[in-house]
């Protein structure tokens, strides 16, 4: 690693050779305002990207030219950039810390299983503020291959939409319309792979050398062999081993997810920037939020895992780098979902400001199958401290299964063994379990090691399906009292939370994936079914049904986190209830102060009351949720599954 001071004596040597070209190139066609905002931000974030680049590609004969191309890049994509966003940049840089509202709430959706198209989607608009959202991620929309896609994370244009979704001028029109609204566009920045055919693709296949450096290209098994004997399978079920033969180009293909997939070569200089052209387009398409998928496998190294490397780190920042000069207004999201310790090295304001949560949605999860809080609650004190300006994003189903990510030793330190119950937890919610109320379907079991993870809708999995078809109204009632504890948890405990659409109806399975053969094979559509507008039409109808009560209950516990001012943020206290079967902790934020307390079993619990009264001077507590009046005089009593906000009155 090169010595600190001297890197940054290159970066400004670099910057004063580079700038004037840079200058004569855009100066002229420019708000000479803006521009000069341009630069400042550019001179505040040059050393650090300089200093990235360096580390990553300072050892490639031409890396003065790759430097110069970057930063031109960066000024076009900048010039390019619509005027509005150009407005919102300034606005969000007034206010880095937006994000952080209580007010923010994320929904995530398919285009085509929601609204058809694009047009479609834009229909629903009153829909998505009816039921409170500040953010819409929007699945991969672009052009895939057809049949199989990866349900759209197989990219072959990161320029196209899809054609039976719309166009990108429809794309960009929807998400100015929705920013006015106070709705912020997320999609994929689907980065460790392209489709294999994509242009990059299909011209490597052609024997285009340049493009074959690219990926990563074998004529045999040596090399792939050799990285084998370190790597974890991911896709188990759809071929063994991480490579895929290719007969057309009797080559091996680093194949990370599926064999259509190919993983991207980031080691050469060329790929970073091609990749940050299609970054820089996708911000100035007016996405605000994007989600960088699968980020641990973006960097290979021989005799490791190939996850969670340090250069993937060095990438993301230089993407980050990039983004603060041409497009700030555009934020990160990671989608690491591996051990709790490699998630957090993602989250920084230099790297991914935000972070899917997979810990807490796990032990959630584990919570209600044992009935027991001690792993979340050790867990959560010891881990959800996020950097400032940072956020989680809370979840409880997305598009993908769950896996079990928790740490060993977390779960040895509460007296769990770690592997053991894995499996339980598996056969848990794939009901092999006695007495489970879940129905979910097994996802890449792995013959070898008996790993699998977990597909199935929250209805399905917090006990619905079961209940509705075993036609038991107290089963019903349990489940659905699930649901809505699990989503109390994640409207205040701290970051934003996001709603797989569908769950706010008490969506259940779909088998009929199995019948499709372009998904048959893949059990996480179990959880994907299309929108049932009739449904949903009755729902607002009927809050008696249990769909209308999730939907009804919900839509009116984000209202209120909305008006919270402690749910601000994601400063988060866990407290000792004192009961192994009570999640409690503190939010507090702007002079008030909420102590959440969550029953996770179907009996009533108690909170004794000199646990209470620590948290209420006075006493005297009202439970936002249920608008009771609490004294502390005896134990706090909570029904099954019942979760409360209890806000102290002075
Ligand atoms: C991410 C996506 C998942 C996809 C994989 C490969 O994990 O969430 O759906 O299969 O990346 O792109
Ligand atoms: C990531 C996750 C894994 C998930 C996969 C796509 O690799 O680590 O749990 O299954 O993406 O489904």
């Amino acid at each position: 690693m090169a010595d600190a001071e001297w890197v940054r004596q290159q970066a400004a040597i670099s910057l004063d050779r580079l700038w004037p070209r840079l200058d004569s190139l855009i100066s002229e066609q420019a708000d000479q305002q803006q521009w000069q905002a341009f630069e400042a931000r550019l001179r505040r974030e040059w050393a650090r990207l300089f200093g990235l680049l360096l580390a990553l590609y300072g050892d490639n004969y031409d890396f003065f030219y790759q430097l110069e191309q970057i930063l031109l890049a960066a000024g076009r994509s900048w010039l390019a950039r619509p005027d509005w966003l150009k407005q919102l940049d300034a606005r969000r840089e007034a206010e880095p810390e937006w994000f952080q509202s209580q007010g923010m709430v994320g929904g995530v959706l398919y285009v085509d299983l929601f609204g058809g198209d694009l047009a479609g989607l834009r229909e629903h608009l009153p829909y998505f503020k009816q039921l409170g959202l500040t953010y819409l991620h929007l699945m991969p929309l672009f052009d895939a291959p057809k049949g199989n896609s990866d349900g759209g994370y197989a990219i072959s244009s990161y320029r196209r939409v899809s054609p039976a979704l719309g166009t990108i001028e429809e794309l960009t029109t929807l998400a100015r319309e929705f920013q006015e609204q106070g709705i912020s566009v997320v999609v994929d920045f689907v980065f460790n792979h392209t489709a294999d055919e994509h242009e990059w693709a299909r011209r490597a296949q052609a024997g285009e050398a340049e493009f074959q450096e690219y990926y990563f290209i074998f004529p045999d098994r040596t090399i792939p062999d050799a990285y084998e004997r370190t790597l974890r399978e991911i896709f188990p079920e759809v071929r063994r081993g991480s490579f895929t033969w290719r007969e057309d180009m009797r080559r091996w293909v680093w194949t990370t997810f599926n064999s259509f997939q190919w993983d991207l070569n980031y080691a050469k200089p060329q790929v970073f920037r091609a990749m940050a052209d299609e970054l820089l387009f996708l911000a100035n398409a007016g996405v605000e939020i994007l989600r960088l998928d699968a980020v641990p496998f973006i960097w290979k190294r021989m005799g490791t895992s190939c996850e969670n490397q340090p250069e993937a780190h060095l990438l993301i920042q230089a993407f980050n780098a990039l983004a603060r000069i041409a497009a700030p207004a555009l934020l990160f999201k990671s989608e690491a979902i591996v051990h709790p310790d490699d998630v957090l090295s993602y989250i920084g304001q230099q790297e991914c400001q935000i972070s899917y949560n997979p810990l807490l949605m796990a032990l959630l999860w584990e919570a209600l199958a044992t009935r027991e809080v001690k792993l979340l609650t050790h867990s959560m004190h010891t881990r959800f401290k996020l950097p400032p300006g940072c956020a989680w994003i809370n979840y409880l189903r997305s598009h993908d299964d769950i896996g079990w990510t928790f740490d060993d030793d977390d779960a040895r330190r509460v007296g769990i063994d770690p592997i053991g119950h894995r499996r339980f937890l598996n056969d848990f919610y794939i009901g092999r379990f006695e007495g489970s109320f879940a129905r979910g379907v097994p996802f890449q079991e792995n013959p070898d090691t008996g790993d699998a993870r977990v597909s199935g809708t929250l209805a399905s999995l917090a006990g619905l399906e079961q209940a509705l078809l075993a036609g038991d109204q107290r089963l019903i009632e349990l489940a659905v009292r699930r649901i809505l504890l699990l989503h109390s948890v994640i409207l205040s405990i701290g970051g934003i939370p996001l709603i797989y659409l569908g769950d706010e109806a008490g969506t259940l399975n779909d088998y009929a994936y199995a019948n499709n053969p372009a998904k048959a094979d893949d059990s996480r559509w179990v959880h994907r079914p299309a929108t049932d507008w009739q449904q949903r039409a009755q729902i607002q109808e009927h809050h008696d049904t249990p769909a209308g009560w999730i939907s009804a209950e919900l839509t009116r516990l984000i209202r209120l986190r909305s008006a919270q001012m402690a749910l601000w943020d994601g400063t988060m206290e866990v407290v000792e209830t004192g009961n192994p079967q009570l999640f409690g902790f503190v939010r507090h934020h702007g002079g008030q102060r909420l102590l959440v307390v969550a029953n996770f079993s179907e009996h009533l619990r108690e909170m004794q009351q000199n646990r209470l009264r620590v948290h209420g001077p006075g006493y005297n507590f009202t439970d936002l949720i249920s608008g009771i009046s609490i004294a502390a005089e005896g134990p706090l009593r909570l029904a099954a599954y019942q979760c409360v906000w209890l806000e102290a009155k002075m």
